[in-house]
């Protein structure tokens, strides 16, 4: 393609990306075989001083792929929720004074009238703040609501175990959600609902400062929810995302399914690549992964 060709393509293609970040749009997956496509034909298609001259995606583009393994496709953050947060790091007291200080305004947080009149108690988060690792969930259900505790639930339950098989415990990551009250559902008996765009913006401050204060080295995000709370929407489904490492202000990001998922989908190759996902968190922290480890849901016991 001749380079003028190629500016023009490359020119229609930023336009397209600012007019979907413009929309709302939070990222945009990309295959890795497009992305080295892409940068062969910029090579190829002019002269070095013709490219170095042209507007440059890796302005608007950030990515990070999956140490482990090859990710089929590398999900590109367009808009993250901002640059790299540069907090000085906090002793364990300091930290521990404004985390206790922040679930104190947590709990008594009033800014969803209808949350407030359903809820029995705020769910504000479980585990370590001290730890490398966040699991970022969707919002409590009942069995949350009532205990006080994200994911102690059925898929609680199943969260815990990927978590042990990790060689982790709850006491040793740290567990919140993108929504800390119940969603309310007027009129239901049972079930739940998914938190409102307008709910998951009222909320998502203090999972912020909850990131903030932890400074973990990474994250989990369950499910479709947790992607839409920490990065905006986006028309690509958990489907398409999982496996890649989103990036959420410099850290990196494993998107993987819900628990809940996995609850209503039992078959073994869907449970293998969670599990995949979690080995790349694993390899990501520095883990040692036993070869037991590898061997998890590639047959049925
Ligand atoms: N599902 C979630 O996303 N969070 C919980 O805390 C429980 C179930």
């Amino acid at each position: 393609m001749a380079s003028d060709d190629y500016r023009r393509l490359l020119d229609a293609t930023i336009r397209h990306l600012e007019s979907l970040q413009s929309q709302g749009v939070g990222f945009v997956p990309v295959k890795a075989e497009t992305l080295s496509a892409l940068s062969r034909s910029a090579r190829a298609a002019a002269p070095q001083a013709a490219v170095r001259a042209a507007p440059a995606p890796s302005a608007a583009i950030r990515t990070s792929a999956a140490p482990a393994r090859p990710s089929p496709a590398v999900a590109v953050p367009v808009v993250t929720r901002g640059p790299a947060v540069q907090r000085p790091k906090l002793e364990p007291a300091a930290r521990k004074a404004a985390f206790e200080e922040l679930r104190l305004r947590v709990l008594a947080c009033t800014r969803c009238p209808n949350l407030v009149a359903s809820r029995t108690q705020v769910v504000f988060g479980v585990g370590d703040p001290e730890s490398p690792l966040i699991f970022i969930g969707e919002a409590p259900g009942a069995d949350e609501d009532l205990r006080g505790e994200p994911f102690v639930g059925m898929a609680g339950q199943l969260l815990t175990k990927i978590i042990v098989a990790m060689g982790l415990s709850r006491e040793t990551v740290y567990i919140a959600n993108i929504l800390k009250c119940r969603p309310d559902t007027p009129g239901q008996t049972a079930g739940n609902r998914k938190p409102t765009p307008q709910e998951m913006a009222t909320c998502i401050p203090y999972l912020e400062e909850q990131i903030d204060l932890i400074q973990p080295r990474a994250m989990v995000a369950l499910g479709a929810t947790a992607i839409e709370g920490l990065f905006g929407k986006t028309d690509a489904g958990v489907t398409r995302l999982r496996g890649s490492w989103l990036d959420f202000r410099g850290i990196p990001v494993m998107v993987t399914y819900h628990p809940a998922y996995l609850l209503r989908n039992q078959a073994l190759s869907v449970k293998r690549l969670v599990w995949e996902d979690m080995m790349a968190v694993m390899d990501r922290l520095g883990m040692a992964i036993s070869e037991k480890q590898r061997g998890f849901f590639l047959k049925a016991p």
